[in-house]
C-alpha cells in the first residue's frame, strides 16, 4: 500500500509518468487502473503496471517499497529474505537505470540501504534509505501534543539514526517558538516521547495492519525536490564515510537534497548524550548487517 500512495500523490499532483512494478502483473495493471482516474485533466502524466523490470529502463527516481512477508515486532524480523530481496531488485535496476536516484523504504531501511549500495556499487548520493523524515514528523505531533501548541511553532524536530528501537530523537535541536524543547520539558516527558516516537508503529498497527501514509507523503517530498530541481533539507539514511565519526554503515543523518540534484550530509550539533546514543544505534545497525 505504500508504494501506491506515493504512486497517488505524484500522479495526482501531476509530478512525471510512473511505472508501478510488481511481481503480480495483475495487482500492478490494477492499481494503475485505479490511480490514472487520478491524473489531473491538464496533465499529459500517464501511469502504467508492469511485472518487467526492463519497463522501468531509464527513470530518473526508483522507489523500492517491496516486502517479503509480514514482520510483527520488530523490523528486523525478515531480514535474510529481505536482503535477498534488495540484491536481486539491485541487479536488475543496475541494468535498467543505473543513474536513477534510489529511494528505499523496505525495512529493515538502513541495512537495505546498505546492502542496496554494496550490490551496486552507486555512487553513495543516489541511494537513500527514507524514514527518518518519517520518525521527525512523530516527533513534531508528539512535542505538540505534550507541549500544547500547533506544530508549526515546534522547528527543527530531527529524528536520527537507525529507523529502529535505536532511534534517537535530538531534543538539543528541536525548539518551540524559536527556544529550545529542553527550557520546557523535563527528563521524564523526553523519555516517554522517545519510546511514544520508537513505538510509534506498533501502536498503529493496533489499529490498522500498516502505517502508509505518512511515510508516503515524506517520500513524495523527496521525489518533488528531486523532479523538481528544488532545495529540501530533511533526514536520511545514506553510507557514511566519516562523517560523524562513523563509516561502512548506513543510517539517519541530516542531508540537503540541492538544486542540481546533489545530496550534501549536513552536521548537527549534539549533546554528549546524543553522541553516545548516535554511537550505540551505528552499532546495532552494524550488528543487524553482520548477522546477514
Ligand atoms: C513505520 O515506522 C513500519 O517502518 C514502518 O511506520
Amino acid at each position: 500500500m505504500v508504494g501506491s500512495s506515493i504512486a497517488f500523490l505524484c500522479a495526482s499532483n501531476s509530478l512525471d509518468d510512473i511505472i508501478l512494478l510488481n511481481r503480480t502483473k495483475n495487482k500492478a495493471l490494477g492499481v494503475a487502473l485505479d490511480i490514472s482516474n487520478a491524473i489531473p485533466k491538464n496533465s499529459d502524466n500517464t501511469i502504467h503496471g508492469t511485472n518487467d523490470f526492463s519497463e522501468i529502463k531509464n527513470s530518473d527516481v526508483v522507489v523500492i517499497t517491496a516486502s517479503t512477508g509480514i514482520y510483527l515486532k520488530n523490523r528486523n524480523e525478515i531480514i535474510s529474505s529481505q536482503v535477498e530481496m534488495i540484491k536481486d531488485i539491485g541487479k536488475e535496476i543496475k541494468r535498467y537505470c543505473p543513474s536513477a536516484k534510489i529511494l528505499i523504504i523496505s525495512n529493515p531501511i538502513d541495512v537495505l540501504t546498505y546492502f542496496f549500495q554494496k550490490e551496486t556499487n552507486f555512487s553513495r548520493n543516489n541511494v537513500l534509505g527514507i524514514a527518518s523524515s518519517l520518525d521527525s514528523s512523530r516527533f513534531r505531533y508528539f512535542l505538540s501534543k505534550e507541549l500544547r501548541v500547533k506544530q508549526t511553532q515546534i522547528s527543527d524536530a530531527l529524528v536520527l539514526g537507525e529507523h529502529g528501537d535505536s532511534m534517537i530523537p535530538i531534543f538539543s535541536n528541536a525548539k518551540i517558538n524559536g527556544k529550545n524543547v529542553l527550557e520546557t520539558i523535563n527528563s521524564k516527558q523526553k523519555e516517554d516521547i522517545t519510546k511514544q516516537i520508537q513505538d510509534y508503529w506498533k501502536v498503529l498497527r493496533n489499529f490498522k495492519s500498516r502505517s502508509q501514509f505518512g511515510i508516503a507523503k515524506n517520500t513524495y517530498d523527496i521525489i518533488e525536490s528531486i523532479i523538481k530541481n528544488q532545495t529540501l533539507s530533511i533526514p536520511a539514511s545514506i553510507l557514511l564515510e566519516g562523517e560523524f565519526d562513523e563509516k561502512d554503515v548506513c543510517m539517519g543523518v541530516p542531508i540537503k537534497i540541492t538544486s542540481q540534484g546533489k545530496i550534501e550530509i549536513q552536521s548537527v550539533d549534539f549533546d554528549k548524550s546524543e553522541q553516545e546514543l548516535f554511537k550505540k544505534s551505528a552499532q546495532t545497525i552494524r550488528n543487524n548487517i553482520k548477522s546477514v
